[in-house]
């Protein structure tokens, strides 16, 4: 597929036709091409085909780079066609050759409550009658921040911004700017988005990739981030003895999902908060992934313990782009206007992103919620990993409420070198044979799983069956 003139021999039969124009120019390669998209999708199909998938996929590798605009969509990891998806619903997405999946990503974690809910499309639907940004205060924000305020322990005011990786840039600016230092710890495997300072041995794409940071930044950007395996104290004790007075801040995934589903040891996050107030350092918890997950307060809720300041994103924006990060008035205060310390936002606390979030956390408010994901989680989990056992293989594996993963190795797993002692190239067959039985799992070892509110008994049942069927020919 050329970049000039494209057209794609796809067509609905269902669903929309839909073309568009792509103008494209610039200063010395001037040129304008079409896409013309026509998907069909034959409602009688009974058999796993991915050809339009592939077709509209070959298409966008020209278009955008490895096809995707964000790498671990690209299946690099697990090998195979990547899916192209036409629609979401529930707890089940399909894609554009027709194939139904019960879906473990959730959009990678904002889909709690199902996708597509009706109650939160409906609130969208009236509140874009007025329009999609207004670039002013509304008072929708009030209400969303009202909401994160009370939910959030550590949190006593927020600032809402586009992304989690905005979210962290954010809190790490403040962090400085607060302490007056310049050094910030995180710790290998940890994701907290992709700003410059955190693009050290992170966890996620970067690892699944094998690279140890990216080309293209640079080493000022990096020399004051010190990294620690996780669940390490006795790392996290040298970092502070040798850097004594240095230290603004140390960040974490309380509970990571980005090296694969891994627990802090009870200690842990104890030890954290105590040598951070000796040390006058900020503790943060990057809650972008267990803020509203792990329970309503987040993973502070959930472990009783407190951070200086918290990031979040996913959830709170119910599947639109959304970031936060909040904490006590003190260390808030700084943020300009009403501190010297700069940040800004075009789209921030745009009225369709906090109308989403609004109505997901609402949802979440309601009885029983939790209880239901942890049960629902630890059916699954449970399930997958006596499949695992019975079919003779090495996997371990747990769940915090509706969050989870398994490895496949004995474990235990407390840090990313033990999570990396898992088999991949087993994963990877597992993966595709999922994919072909209808389960859309996060296609990375390095990535943790979700549920939502929408799935079922029914769901959890034909995903161990599918996991047993597979396990028994990898
Ligand atoms: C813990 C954590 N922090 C930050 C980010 C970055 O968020 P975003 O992808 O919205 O930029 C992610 C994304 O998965 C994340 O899981």
């Amino acid at each position: 597929m050329a970049g000039i003139g494209l057209s794609l021999p796809l067509k609905f039969t269902h669903g929309p036709t839909f073309s568009s124009s792509i103008p494209r120019s610039s200063s010395s390669r001037c040129y304008s091409s079409s896409v013309k998209m026509t998907v069909s999708v034959d409602e009688t199909k009974k058999t796993f085909t991915l050809q339009k998938s592939e077709e509209a996929f070959n298409a966008a590798k020209e278009l955008m780079p490895g096809g995707v605009n964000s790498p671990v969509r690209a299946f690099r990891s697990v090998g195979g066609q990547p899916i192209v998806i036409d629609s979401v619903k529930g707890s089940h997405m399909w894609d554009i050759d027709g194939n139904e999946y019960i879906d473990y990503v959730g959009s990678w974690g904002p889909a709690i409550i199902g996708h597509a809910d009706d109650e939160v499309l409906a609130a969208l639907a009236e509140t874009m009658k007025k329009g999609t940004s207004f670039g002013a205060p509304c008072l929708l924000e009030n209400i969303l921040a009202q909401m994160v305020i009370s939910a959030v322990p550590s949190i006593e005011m927020v600032r809402f911004v586009n992304s989690g990786t905005e979210a962290c840039m954010g809190v790490l600016r403040l962090a400085r700017a607060f302490t007056c230092k310049m050094k910030v710890i995180k710790f290998e495997g940890c994701y907290h988005g992709h700003a410059d300072p955190f693009l050290v041995k992170a966890g996620s794409g970067v690892a699944t990739l094998g690279l140890p940071d990216s080309p293209g930044v640079p080493k000022s950007a990096t020399i004051d981030t010190l990294t620690s395996p996780y669940n390490d104290i006795t790392a996290v004790e040298n970092l502070f003895n040798t850097h004594k007075g240095e230290i603004a801040a140390v960040i974490l995934e309380p509970v990571v999902g980005n090296a694969g589903f891994i627990t802090p040891k009870p200690e842990f996050l104890n030890f954290l908060q105590k040598i951070t107030k000796e040390n006058d350092t900020l503790l943060i918890f990057d809650e972008v992934m267990t803020g509203f997950r792990l329970a309503y307060g987040g993973a502070q809720e959930y472990f009783g313990i407190t951070p200086d300041l918290t990031t979040l994103g996913k959830i709170i924006g119910g599947g639109l782009p959304v970031g936060a990060y909040g904490g006590r008035q003190e260390i808030m205060e700084m943020v300009a206007p009403a501190g010297p310390m700069y940040q800004a936002g075009t789209l921030s606390g745009n009225p369709l992103a906090m109308t989403a979030g609004i109505h997901t956390l609402k949802r979440l408010q309601e009885p029983g919620t939790y209880d239901y994901l942890d049960k629902v989680t630890r059916q699954l989990i449970e399930g997958i990993l006596d499949a695992g056992k019975a079919a003779g293989h090495e996997i371990c594996g747990g769940h915090i409420s509706g969050m989870f993963g398994f490895f496949f190795t004995d474990g235990p797993v407390y840090n990313f070198e033990d999570a990396k002692k898992s088999d991949t190239g087993k994963f990877a067959r597992f993966y595709r044979g999922m994919l072909e039985e209808g389960v859309y799992l996060a296609p990375s070892q390095f990535e943790a799983g979700f549920t939502g509110l929408k799935h079922t008994q029914e769901d959890i049942q034909r995903t161990i069956d599918a996991a047993e069927k597979v396990f028994k020919n990898l």
